[in-house]
């Protein structure tokens, strides 16, 4: 580690050095699953949900319906109607990039420290480990005692209170949505309230243009360890691609919508009714993108496991129980790597009799 000036490498420090014209091959990413070929050129369509329908509801909820079936089918959405100010998003947008283009130097103040997962740049676990195309910085900011004090609240102030805004927007609406899934889910309430003031976190992320995109991955496979997550592609640029029954494909949105997907953590309280989507980011040639991403789960005193209000013999636990607190820990030990951890979680045939009784 020594010999390294930075241990956490940085692609923007990266390309602004001098001009590439060919990736540096430990960013090299050669057994990328290829995307599924687009059958008339059209790419598929994420489902919409609309905010204002949701909440308001109907004599029928077929917007909860919606929903409902959309997180089985997809584990994905993207969320219109959604409550959050322009003025604000444009805000985020102008602090977020302000904070990419911060001198390498005062980046450098927040870098993921040894034995840590949080702070700016890659965790760089072994020394063949494969670089993705992006640099990014991923913090806990609920609850408030879990905020490292060299990283949130070292954040320039005017980022700080933006994000802060952005945090009391997201938080109400995250919490109405996950409530309405233990609706639609039938779970009684109170299951829900695990995610009351619970763990919450960050990631922002800066996906600078790639001489050879293709060779590249801007953020590796993986389905997040959350209960939801709400997405905001913060320039507009896309890159993100889902994997949906077996096949990786490319997905657009809508300008002014949030993806919102299902996490690892609702697939298991869910009793696997509702997928975790698996998802990776690509980055371009010609224009960086930059994204933040909002994690929601439970509190760390919590233990997540199948809801037990939705469990009967019909429909035995098919996850194993586990303080959230471990559940991170163990996550955060390994690399990304598609559903492979929440397939640890679930209970395996031979282990059914046991655990069920
Ligand atoms: C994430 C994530 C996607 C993106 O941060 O977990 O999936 O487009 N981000 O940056
Ligand atoms: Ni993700």
């Amino acid at each position: 580690m020594a010999s390294l000036k930075y241990p956490t490498p940085s692609v923007i420090e990266l390309i602004t050095k001098e001009p590439l014209t060919a990736v540096p091959q430990k960013y090299i990413h050669p057994d990328q699953e290829p995307i599924a070929l687009s059958h008339g050129g059209t790419l598929p369509t994420v489902p919409t949900i609309d905010m204002k329908k949701l909440v308001l509801g109907d004599a029928t909820d077929l917007e909860l319906e919606k929903l409902h079936f959309t997180c089985k089918d997809w584990g994905i959405f993207q969320l219109v109607n959604h409550g959050v100010s322009f003025s604000l998003l444009e805000k985020l947008k102008h602090e977020i990039e302000g904070f990419f283009k911060l001198p390498s130097e005062e980046k450098m103040k927040y870098k993921v420290r040894p034995g840590d997962f949080e702070g700016y740049g890659t965790v760089v676990r072994s020394k063949n480990q494969k670089l993705d195309w992006g640099d990014r910085f991923y913090t806990i900011i609920n609850p408030i005692h879990r905020r490292k004090p060299y990283l949130f609240p070292e954040l320039p102030s005017s980022l700080r209170n933006t994000l802060e805004l952005y945090l009391s927007e997201l938080q109400e609406l995250a919490m109405t949505i996950m409530v309405l899934m233990g609706k639609a889910l039938k779970m009684d309430r109170r299951e829900m309230e695990l995610f009351e003031d619970g763990f919450r976190s960050i990631r922002m992320s800066y996906y600078p243009p790639c001489p050879q995109p293709e060779l590249v991955m801007g953020l590796s496979p993986h389905s997040d360890a959350t209960g939801i997550t709400i997405l905001h592609q913060v320039n507009g640029v896309g890159g993100l691609q889902i994997k949906k029954d077996g096949v990786w494909m490319p997905v657009n949105f809508l300008p002014d919508a949030f993806v919102v997907n299902v996490g690892d953590v609702m697939e298991i309280l869910s009793n696997g009714a509702y997928k975790s989507i698996e998802h990776r980011a690509t980055v371009n040639s010609e224009k960086e993108r930059i994204s933040i991403a909002m994690f929601f789960n439970p509190k760390f005193e919590a233990e997540i496991g199948p809801a037990t209000s939705i469990l009967n013999p019909q429909n035995p636990p098919l996850f194993k129980r586990v303080g959230m607190e471990e559940y991170v820990k163990d996550f955060f030990s390994q690399n990304l790597n598609g559903k492979s951890y929440l397939e640890k979680m679930r209970i395996r045939s031979d282990q059914k009799d046991s655990t069920t009784a």
